[in-house]
């Protein structure tokens, strides 16, 4: 393969009054794998977008094996060899996986689309993850059908299905679970072995040191700094992205005193997924879920929201409930935060404002319902560090990360007594989650009960002093005190309970 250098200089990109992008700066080699790194609207979707023709810069330039370069459109960076995966998915829900992937480049057999070759190599793509997603997942598999890490991985199977020189991958690794993503970074080490260059944006430190070789970081939408990985640190980073960034504070929570009251009981619960899961959480208790993608978890939650069927014993706030209608589990005080917000309903041409208040809209007294709610909606929009022009700007105009901030703090507002989380910190930035991790700290102090997965063990680590951990539909392990540590919880995960 010959050799491949794109370089980004000075790049400007405004929308309107918003500066999304003030002095950006990347330099792309093959063999390399780039990490772009930033707070949650800093700047490096657009970047990405601007190297992939997707957004066209107002100024800067850009240069591919020292020619000056302009992309006028996808299409144009694709013939380039530059190929991405963004964060928001972009597949078409009614479509097969092979259609998809295939889209405006089918394979031709004597000038015709061949939908046999169209199928076989999907299969040869799929085969990349093998053992790595379920049954269904065939490259006749409607996308609707897909759960969204499987969505992921045919994301990233479009994109490498270009055969680029350099593959994008911004925050690819977010709805994956660790042994997907271990399998990613194996295939990314080959990738890289040919010679393909590699951009990575995650908010997941630990990925960064595990898989790049230089970092490139963003703030406020200039480019403050690269360093080489092997001569810096987690730390370094951090203060690069974020001033002042200090010490994230871990802190587990204490167990949680077996006086309080029962706020959740659940015997026997089953859907077409779960089989048979019990458990118990009290007020003031943040009770961890934790086990590989897809055991399950996803469907206790919308289970017990209502928001999928289930049969079995739930008891909420000392009587026997099972919630038909998500309206059902908000009148009782019940709170759900989605972890995939694409599939979650903001409304995305509304404003901030209305999509925050939404669900809080009837606890606001009538005559200064607006005034209040405006005022909460801003102390929430701090508290969770929202990057954002104004209230009133739609939400489609935040970063990926802050789009999610609403997601949260929209459920926040209703001051809920049980709150199930779903995953929420996805794409979240490392400041903006540890906002998050305090006001869940709060919240727990405060009574509430939390029932938390997260596919981020981490985060399960350092918040939760009991972790249940979920294999095949049910709650395989119990892990809390001395046990509770990350080899555990991945043993556990692997349905091999040490
Ligand atoms: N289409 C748009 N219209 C208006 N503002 C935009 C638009 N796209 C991006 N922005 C703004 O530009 C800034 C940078 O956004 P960008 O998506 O590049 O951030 P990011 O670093 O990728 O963040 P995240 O980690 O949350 O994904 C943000 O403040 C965002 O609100
Ligand atoms: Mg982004």
């Amino acid at each position: 393969m010959t050799s491949f250098r794109l370089t980004v200089e000075k790049a400007v990109k405004t929308y309107g009054g918003v500066t999304a992008l003030a002095d950006g700066n990347l330099d792309v080699q093959a063999g390399t794998v780039t990490a772009l790194l930033g707070a949650n609207g800093s700047g490096k979707s657009t970047l990405s977008k601007i190297l992939t023709g997707v957004v066209s810069p107002n100024s800067g330039s850009i240069t591919l094996n020292g020619a000056p370069m302009r992309f006028a459109s996808p299409q144009a960076a694709r013939q380039a060899g530059i190929s991405a995966v963004y964060q928001e998915l972009s597949l078409i829900p009614d479509l097969t996986v092979a259609e998809n992937i295939w889209l405006a480049h089918e394979p031709l057999k004597n000038g015709f689309v061949s939908r046999t070759l169209m199928r076989q190599r999907t299969q040869s793509l799929l085969d990349l993850f093998a053992g790595l997603y379920n049954r269904h997942l065939t490259p006749d598999a409607l996308i609707t059908d897909l759960t969204p890490d499987e969505r992921q991985l045919v994301e990233i199977l479009k994109a490498l299905s270009f055969d680029p020189r350099l593959i994008i991958l911004d925050e690819a690794t977010a709805s994956l679970d660790g042994q997907q993503v271990n399998r990613l970074f194996e295939l990314v080490t080959q990738w890289k072995a040919n010679g393909m260059a590699i951009v990575m944006v995650s908010h997941r430190m630990e990925e960064i040191f595990r898989i790049a070789d230089k970092a490139s970081v963003l703030r406020n939408g200039r480019t403050v700094g690269e360093r080489v990985i092997a001569e810096t640190s987690e730390r370094e980073l951090v203060e690069l992205m974020i001033e002042g960034a200090g010490a994230l504070h871990r802190e587990r929570a204490p167990l949680v005193d077996p006086a309080n009251p029962v706020r959740l009981e659940v015997r026997g619960l089953k859907t077409s997924v779960l089989h048979g899961v019990d458990l118990t959480v009290r007020d003031g208790e943040l009770l961890g879920l934790g086990g590989l993608q897809g055991q399950g978890q996803s469907d206790l939650l919308m289970a017990l929201f209502g928001a999928i069927r289930s049969t079995g014993q739930m008891i909420v706030s000392g009587e026997a409930r099972h919630f038909r209608h998500p309206r059902q589990a908000m009148a009782a005080d019940v709170a759900l935060v989605p972890g995939d917000r694409g599939s979650e309903g903001l409304l995305l041409i509304r404003s901030i404002f209305e999509n925050l208040i939404l669900p809080s809209w009837g606890s606001y007294g009538t005559p200064i319902r607006v005034a209040r709610a405006r005022e909460k909606g801003a102390v929430i929009a701090e508290e969770l560090k929202m990057v954002m022009s104004s209230l009133d700007a739609p939400v489609n105009s935040l970063s990926g990360g802050n789009a999610q901030k609403v997601v949260i703090g929209k459920w926040l507002l209703r001051a809920p007594k049980l709150l199930l989380l779903n995953d929420p910190t996805k794409g979240i930035d490392v400041g903006a989650k540890a906002e998050f991790y305090s006001l869940l700290r709060q919240l727990r102090d405060r009574g509430t009960a939390i029932l938390f997965y997260s596919s981020d063990d981490d985060e399960l680590l350092g918040l939760c002093n009991r972790v249940l951990v979920m294999h095949d539909g049910r709650v395989s392990t119990e892990l809390f005190g001395d046990r509770l540590t990350h080899e555990q919880l991945v043993s556990a995960s692997m349905g091999t309970p040490s």
